[in-house]
């Protein structure tokens, strides 16, 4: 099995474009196409040649890119059976606990609605690597639009419970913005403060943050622990249940 490369470059204002290619097989995907011109130039700069758009949500600024690049390359769209109607170009629709070959890799999806109502994950258990779309944010997670606070915390269950060395690739760069807010909630959480200067000095140098991997948000994403006593302490919510701390942090970072 040849092993999956990847290769991020930042689109658009705040968003990321990631390349997938397995040289084995000769299949490159877009995870999403946030614009195509990017997307092309991405391409070009690693020699690769696009068959796959793996789309996550049917937000402009994921599937803006869908429709030039596949008229121009005949890419195959693959992307969530929940929303398909508001995916472009779209060829084979997905839910939750398909599976599909990517060259020699098997994706497994994960349907994580709540950003929106048919959002999905991609996993590749072999490449220990997952695609989240605006579900799960370095530090964060994406805004409740379409969903309710509580299924929105049952999709960032899923992602949790992958392995912690996971790593995780997320739609925008919103990290430091993320820990600011993280440190209101959770001051005294030690990697975190060490976490948000690592992330203060990456984006000084003009660095991604990105990718995170699932057992660092897991230790500093507030987001992912409204079990934590010191959070729910912070809140006045001791003994509530997860979901429901979930919620009041999400309204929080709405508000900061
Ligand atoms: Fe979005």
């Amino acid at each position: 099995m040849a092993p999956l490369e990847i290769y991020q470059f930042p689109c658009l204002s705040d968003n990321y474009g990631v390349l997938i290619h397995d040289a084995g097989a000769g299949v490159t995907a877009s995870i999403d196409a946030p614009e195509a011109g990017k997307v092309k130039a991405a391409l070009a700069e690693m020699g690769w040649r696009l068959t796959h758009i793996l789309t996550t949500h049917h937000h402009a600024d994921h599937t803006g890119g869908n429709a030039a690049l596949k008229a121009e390359t005949g890419c195959t769209i693959i992307g969530p059976r929940g929303e398909a109607a508001k995916i472009p170009g779209i060829d084979t629709e997905v839910g939750d606990g398909d599976e599909f070959a990517f060259g020699s890799h098997r994706v497994r999806v994960l349907e994580t609605p709540g950003h929106t109502a048919g959002q999905v994950n991609y996993f590749i258990p072999s490449a220990k690597v997952a695609f989240c779309g605006d579900t799960l944010f370095a530090i964060g997670c994406g805004r409740v639009i379409e969903g309710t606070p509580r299924t929105m915390w049952s999709s960032l269950q899923k992602l949790m419970a992958l392995p912690a060395d996971t790593a995780v690739y997320c739609g925008h760069e919103y990290t430091q913005a993320n820990a600011a807010f993280a440190l209101t909630v959770e001051p005294e959480n030690a990697a975190l403060q060490k976490r948000a200067k690592e992330v203060d000095a990456l984006r000084a140098a003009g660095k991604p943050t990105l990718p995170t991997s699932i057992g660092l948000e897991l230790q500093t994403n507030p987001f992912l622990r409204p079990h934590v006593p010191a959070i729910q302490k912070r809140l006045g919510m001791e003994g509530r249940p997860e979901w429901e701390i979930f919620a009041e942090i999400r309204e929080r970072k709405n508000k900061f």
